[in-house]
């Protein structure tokens, strides 16, 4: 019989891993069951087990006592049916579990889309209940598979954020400064703003000794400063601030050094989720919690549904084109080596032109 695979993370202790096999679940009435043959792996999959009880990301896919599934960006084919609207064949891109099969529910059934209308599911943030039904999608997406689970959901976050500030004037920043500039966010929001003639602002990037040749290898950053050399930022100029690495101390160091010309402070990730801390009362900006979730529900207000997301992706694809000649896609098959390379993500260990692409089937 065909054994379903999984990781289960401890949620006290995400070093602690269970690889778990059972038997492949029987969709019930309304349900579907996907095989999952491909998912991204990225520091992102990190933060959402380290922010998994304040957002909510343990409940997608629940898993028994203090263990979870954490979840991630994949690829899966429909293999049972008991959906009359979802049949079996049918490919989606979305919100998985690291493992090789998964139930859905799906509901609010369109020819390009269906939501997971489980009851587990319905106090969660909504855009992580939607599938997309690829078939229906042109095939330049089609085409982007590998991209779409390890670059899109983070260069889809790294244009929010570019909209966001270009939306804000960038709140009268003269330079951008991003945290942890080597992670796919960042680099993804430096190489976009780096893309617009109408941008103007210095793009000063942050990021560690040995990821320094990676990052000026993408040719995105005007400025690259590795971290201990702030003061070679110049604070006369006034900045917004956006981290993806929520490292709390470069936090402090960078208000302190910047002042009243800290304009802006978007907290937007924690790669460097040991160093989180409370930063007490900082000069400039107060930092603020950046939610990509937000900035699309003001577009989708703004524009109507689904355009923000529709230029978030077409980005997407054209800053992957660029990214993919210093990106390696690495395969992983099987849940050993996941639990070393999740090990790995969680002690700094991968080095930013691996893309780590699994495969638990
Ligand atoms: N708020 C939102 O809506 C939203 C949406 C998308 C992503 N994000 C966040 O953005 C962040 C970046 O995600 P990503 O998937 O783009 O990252 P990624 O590509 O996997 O980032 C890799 C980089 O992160 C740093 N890093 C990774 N693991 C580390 C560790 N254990 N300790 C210290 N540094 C580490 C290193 O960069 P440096 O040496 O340059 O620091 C490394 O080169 C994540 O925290 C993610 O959750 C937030």
């Amino acid at each position: 019989m065909a054994q379903c695979t999984e990781l289960w993370i401890d949620r006290n202790d995400y070093r602690n891993t269970r690889i778990v096999s059972s038997a492949v679940p029987v969709p019930k009435e309304g349900e579907v069951l996907v095989a999952i043959d491909r998912f991204g792996l990225t520091s992102n999959n990190v933060s959402y087990a380290v922010s998994g009880d304040m957002i909510g990301y343990w409940g997608y896919y629940p898993a028994d006592g203090d263990w979870g599934k954490v979840p991630v960006w994949g690829c899966a084919n429909v293999v049972a049916s008991n959906c009359a609207e979802v049949p079996v064949g049918e490919r989606l891109w979305g919100f998985f579990p690291m493992a090789s099969h998964a139930i859905l529910q799906p509901g609010k059934v369109r020819d390009d889309q269906f939501l997971d209308v489980a009851e587990h599911r319905k106090a969660l943030p909504a855009m992580y209940n939607g599938y997309r039904r690829t078939g229906a999608e042109p095939d330049f997406l089609q085409a982007m598979e590998i991209e779409r689970c390890l670059l899109f959901p983070l260069f889809a976050t790294s244009w929010l954020i570019y909209d966001y500030l270009a939306d804000n004037d960038f709140f009268g920043a003269k330079q951008v400064l991003i945290g942890s500039v080597s992670s796919k966010t960042g680099f993804g929001l430096a190489q976009m703003l780096h893309r617009d003639p109408q941008v103007t602002q210095r793009i000063v990037g942050l990021t560690s000794a040995g990821n320094v040749a990676f990052v000026e290898r993408l040719g995105c950053c005007d400025q690259v400063v590795v971290y201990g050399e702030e003061s070679g930022i110049d604070a006369t100029l006034p900045a917004a601030y956006v981290d993806m690495s929520g490292d709390s101390g470069l936090t402090t160091t960078l208000h302190n050094l910047l002042g009243e010309n800290m304009v802006e402070s978007a907290m937007v990730g924690a790669t460097h989720w040991e160093q989180r801390g409370d930063t007490g009362t900082l000069p400039g900006a107060r930092p603020t919690f950046f939610f990509a979730p937000a900035q699309i529900a003001k577009r989708d207000a703004e524009w109507g549904p689904g355009v923000a997301m529709m230029k978030a992706m077409t980005a997407s694809a054209e800053v992957a084109k660029i990214a993919q000649a210093e990106l390696e896609v690495e395969w992983i098959r099987d849940p050993q080596a996941l639990a070393s390379v999740w090990n790995d993500l969680l002690d700094n260990k991968v080095s930013p032109n691996r893309g780590l692409m699994v495969s638990l089937l």
